[in-house]
């Protein structure tokens, strides 16, 4: 076995020009923790943020040398420690979040706590299974925010986004009536959620969930006194007409993975890939994403 593996950093932030593939040196578990040879790594809208300095700039980042990439994770367990209750071999996924870190999900491998990964069911592909944490958990969380339905509207912007797609599914069962908002040639994805539709929606919605982050411009589509939940932590838009303001910022819940894995695995829940690329293809795939217009997620083969 190789004493070193690679993995994607930023150093000096500067867009996708600024990432480097480097080699770390391996550390075996230590107690509690599994070792995982990671199979897929999803792109994600905040992986650009990092590259591109934003949580530098707001202080969040302050790494000696370099910062890690990459928040989730599907992958083989290639080493437990004694006390961990986890089969070598075993299909796992997870998430690690923070943005002070150096080390990701942008890698060969990775050393985490055994009770951070989730089993994925047999018949869910890894590419798959590692879309699902953080957009499926986020999309779980914003339905926490927003409480059961009991039949009012809830507009999703995004809705043909990766955490749109999963919060339309889940409110819907949360009894909310839902309309999806994005573009015209996302039509046909959004009403297959069993959402209704529009590009250009007129105000008045009991809540909205702007996983667009349209930001005022979402507060302006609820109704008075209805509630907007956002998807910026530490950037709330103003409150105005008494609409109560959220805003939902994921937090690891391994229990609640392994839930939205398996109902991913039944169709219950969506999760689309656009393409699995070769890890070291990071900084063209960075760029392919900020020009907008993806339909499901990149995922990096490390
Ligand atoms: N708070 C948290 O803890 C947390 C966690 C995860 C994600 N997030 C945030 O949640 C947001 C969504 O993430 P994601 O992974 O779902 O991103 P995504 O897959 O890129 O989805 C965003 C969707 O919104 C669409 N969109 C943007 N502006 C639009 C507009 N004006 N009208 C219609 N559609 C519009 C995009 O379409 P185009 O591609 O055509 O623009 C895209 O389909 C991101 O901002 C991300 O940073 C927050």
């Amino acid at each position: 076995m190789s004493a070193t593996f690679r993995t994607a950093v930023v150093r000096h932030p500067g867009g996708p020009q600024s990432i480097e593939m480097i080699d770390v040196p391996v550390v075996e578990p230590g107690p509690g923790q599994v070792r995982v040879e990671i199979s897929a790594a999803t792109v994600n809208p905040v992986d650009l943020a990092v590259a591109d300095g934003v949580f530098h700039q707001l202080g969040l980042i302050d790494q000696p040398h370099y910062t890690g990439l990459g928040w989730d994770f599907a992958g083989t367990v290639v080493a437990a420690a004694p006390d961990v209750d986890l089969a070598i071999g075993g299909r796992v996924a997870g998430l690690v979040s923070g943005f002070n870190r150096d080390f990701g999900t942008y890698a060969e491998q990775i050393v985490v706590p055994a009770s951070d990964v989730a089993l994925v069911p047999d018949g869910l592909e890894l590419a798959t299974a590692a879309t699902v944490a953080l957009n499926g958990l986020t999309a779980a969380q914003l339905v926490d925010l927003l409480g059961a339905g009991n039949g009012r509207t809830l507009l999703v912007t995004g809705a043909a986004g990766a955490v749109g797609a999963s919060t339309v599914a889940l409110a819907r069962e949360h009894g909310w009536r839902v309309t999806g908002l994005a573009r015209a040639e996302d039509e046909g994805f959004v009403r297959s959620l069993g959402a209704d539709f529009s590009v250009a929606p007129a105000p008045g919605w009991d809540a909205v969930a702007d996983c667009a982050m349209l930001q005022e411009g979402g507060i302006a589509l609820v109704r008075a006194g209805g509630l907007f939940v956002g998807v910026r932590p530490g950037a709330a838009p103003p409150g105005e007409r008494s609409i109560t303001v959220r805003v939902v910022e994921v937090q690891p819940d391994v229990a609640r993975l392994a839930e939205l894995l398996d109902a991913t695995a039944s169709g219950r829940l969506p999760a689309r890939v656009h393409a699995v690329v070769p890890l070291d293809q990071v900084a063209v795939v960075h760029r392919a994403v900020a020009k907008g217009g993806v339909r499901g997620k990149y995922v990096l083969r490390p």
